[in-house]
């Protein structure tokens, strides 16, 4: 036999066994179920310099000189998570309310002792054993308002606002008043690691005409920009709370008579349309609706270039949580709605597994329940002892609690690596992170991981609020029974969060702007020429 030893690992061209270098690596991970998007296998995973260097059949990097040896026996070894679609230190935008997290505690998920004593809001409760994180990448959004002249200084502000984060992120520019001048920034954000945009058919402050949309797509697809739509007819929704409020109607549960499937089925429709007038790739977010899942399926079918999200408030909840006692209702209010039943949630379960839905994000949108300042509870008054729906803040928290849930039954009804592709892979790909994040490949991918308890090693559990991390005070998710939660989670080869050691161990800050490219999605360059240019344009 003959073989070098070399700087990373080498293959002997006789008998193809791997040897090894006698190099020091930062971390082993070993003994792991290790599962991505396309496989699923027991192997070592060694780590340096924040990237994944080595993924090698189990056992044959146990012996590796390294700084700490994890031994993950039994457990899932996965990709960090890609939550591209949350909410932090946004002002008042969906109804009243400011954003309950910062950069800091929506990213921490792992709030130590001290921060906890600090947080006059938070629970005074012990950490619990089971009180856990859930570092991942994030993607959320910058907010232009209609006042705001540009993007380039809205994306600016955001910087300063997220340096204090713990994990990786980067955002989606949300634009809101399409200006010329707005529109020619696009080629700057790109050049500034910027390849997605969120543009709204509803909310007041942010709702676009249809003809203010066609310029965004085109400008986007100039551009190689995904956008990210919104689609609920905002006309059709407050014509109806109109017509609730005229019946003195205000209870949280109108909420969701005002925002019927049909509303968020012909915006989806819409939105479909207009893409396919220009051939460029949108994504609709947070669907709810099946039949909205139909009509994006029938396009996908076509050739078009159409993604959707799906959020786990449309698969665990349900219209009947807005009708709870008192004003509890309020803290289920989120758009579109929580849908009828199991039926629906059938249908987006369905849409996940057929890849209907190409991601599911947690849409984070945190607002404290029990603040009549700045809260759900802000609508509550005298004259409207029932609150009123119309003004209540839009959006339910959900960052921490997203993987844990979804895992939980998407085992059984989506298999492991369509778990992985859904909340981790997919995202990378269509927002440009791919294979920096989102996968596990050696000498490419950042060593983001998430491992996971082995089965039947930690007690089946309920969720309560108190073990969570994020600002909030409830979790629309409390008493829910969840079967595994994060042991370790490890971002760029830094372990962030360590559950039988006590839990936090990452540092605020830590967390890095990620530049994105282009959409690597396939089928994300569309047909080529829009429905406009088949027309002869
Ligand atoms: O109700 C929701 N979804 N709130 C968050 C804002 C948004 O539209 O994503
Ligand atoms: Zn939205
Ligand atoms: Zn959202």
């Amino acid at each position: 036999e003959f073989w070098d030893i070399i700087d990373s690992s080498h293959e002997c061209n006789f008998c193809h066994k791997v040897y090894l270098s006698m190099e020091s690596y930062d971390l082993l991970v070993i003994n792991g179920l290790v599962v991505t998007a396309s496989d699923i296998g027991h192997f070592d995973i060694a780590i340096k310099d924040e990237k994944i260097a080595l993924l090698a059949p189990k056992g044959s990097l146990a012996e590796l000189a390294a700084k700490r040896v994890i031994d993950a026996e039994g457990g899932y070894v996965m990709p960090g998570g890609v939550d591209a679609h949350v909410h932090l230190d946004e002002p008042p935008l969906f109804g009243k309310g400011r954003s309950a997290d910062n950069y800091e505690t929506g990213t921490l998920y792992l709030l130590s002792k001290t921060i906890r004593a600090l947080n006059a809001r938070k629970r005074q409760e012990p950490d619990q054993p089971s009180a856990a994180a859930q570092p991942q990448s994030s993607v959320t959004f910058a907010p232009q308002s209609k006042s705001d002249p540009s993007l380039l200084s809205v994306l600016q502000q955001t910087h300063v606002k997220a340096n204090q984060s713990y994990t990786d992120y980067s955002f989606h520019l949300l634009v809101s008043n399409p200006t010329p001048d707005v529109l020619s920034e696009f080629s700057a954000l790109r050049e500034r690691g910027i390849s997605s945009l969120k543009i709204y058919m509803t909310y007041e402050a942010l709702q676009l005409r249809d003809d203010q949309i066609l310029d965004v797509l085109l400008e986007a697809r100039k551009n190689g920009i995904t956008t990210m739509i919104h689609a609920e007819n905002g006309d059709v929704l407050t014509w109806m709370t109109e017509q609730l409020e005229s019946r003195e109607l205000y209870a949280p549960k109108y909420h969701a008579t005002s925002r019927p499937q049909i509303v968020e089925t012909e915006a989806t429709n819409r939105a479909i349309a207009l893409s396919s007038i220009i051939d460029t790739p949108i994504l609709i977010v947070h669907v709810s609706s099946p039949s909205a899942a139909a009509h994006i399926r029938h396009a996908q079918t076509k050739g078009l270039p159409i993604y959707a999200e799906t959020c786990p408030q449309y698969l665990f909840l349900t219209r009947s949580d807005l009708d709870k006692p008192g004003f509890e209702g309020a803290k289920c209010v989120c758009s579109p709605p929580p849908r009828e039943g199991s039926e629906d949630h059938e249908a987006i379960w369905r849409g996940l597994s057929n890849g209907t839905f190409t991601i599911l994000s947690s849409d984070h949108c945190p607002f404290v329940y029990n603040d009549g300042e700045v809260g759900k509870k802000s609508v509550l008054s005298e004259r409207y002892p029932e609150g009123r729906f119309r003004y209540i803040p839009n959006g339910c928290p959900g960052v921490e609690t997203r993987l844990p849930l979804v895992l939980c039954e998407g085992e059984k009804r989506l298999g492991l690596s369509k778990f992985v592709e859904v909340t981790s892979t997919n995202a990378a790909k269509l927002y440009g992170l791919y294979p920096k994040k989102g996968t596990i490949l050696a000498g490419l991918s950042d060593a983001d991981l998430c491992i996971w308890y082995p089965e039947g090693k930690l007690e089946p559990w309920r969720v309560n609020n108190g073990q969570l991390h994020h600002n909030v005070d409830y979790t629309p998710y409390e008493g829910r029974e969840v079967g595994n939660w994060p042991r370790w989670t490890i971002l760029r080869g830094k372990v962030m969060w360590a559950r039988d050691e006590g839990g936090v161990v990452g540092e605020k800050g830590f967390g890095e702007f990620v530049e994105r490219g282009g959409s690597r999605m396939a089928g994300s360059r569309g047909r080529g020429r829009g429905d406009w240019e088949v027309q002869g344009f």
